[in-house]
């Protein structure tokens, strides 16, 4: 079957198998920065924006995006460039595998809450994890990252 979206602001369409899931939609039509971590919607770093919300692509049927936006980080590389060099910066940047799905997030966070307070950027990522940095590098880096946006 075929699905017609809008991936990165382009008019894009899919073969795809109806119990096909987001993530392997993707990858197979090469948008690598799309990663499986666990398959099971557990890490986040599968996560992609769909209308603009953060959702886990491996656990989104294929089928259900039809007529939707799809935002990857292909689709946002200016910013997420811009978001990775606060993440270098305080050191929680190291294998990267998790850095394109929070990148995603951050964004949607960005967007949704003004001034989050700390609780509320916690609770906003905590679908993200990061097997190597731990997380207090990372909620500095996302912390400067959004007081610098404002
Ligand atoms: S691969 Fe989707 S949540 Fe891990
Ligand atoms: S930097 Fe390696 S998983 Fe996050």
């Amino acid at each position: 079957m075929k699905i017609a979206v809008i991936l990165n602001g382009h008019p894009r369409s899919f073969e795809i198998k109806p119990n096909e899931y987001l993530l392997e939609t993707l990858r197979k039509y090469n948008m690598t920065s799309v990663k499986n971590g666990c398959d099971g919607s557990t890490c986040g770093v599968c996560t992609v924006l769909i209308d603009g919300k953060p959702m886990l692509s491996c656990s989104v049927l294929a089928a259900r995006v039809d007529g939707k936006e799809i935002t990857t980080v292909e689709g946002l590389q200016e910013e997420v460039d811009h978001i990775s060099n606060y993440f270098g910066d305080e050191g929680a940047d190291q294998c990267g595998f998790c850095n394109t799905g929070l990148a995603l997030t951050i964004h949607a966070l960005q967007k949704e809450i003004k001034n989050p307070t700390d609780e509320q950027i916690k609770d906003y990522v905590v679908g993200n994890l990061c097997r190597c940095s731990g997380y207090h590098a990372q909620f500095k880096a996302i912390k400067r990252y959004l007081e610098a946006q404002k």
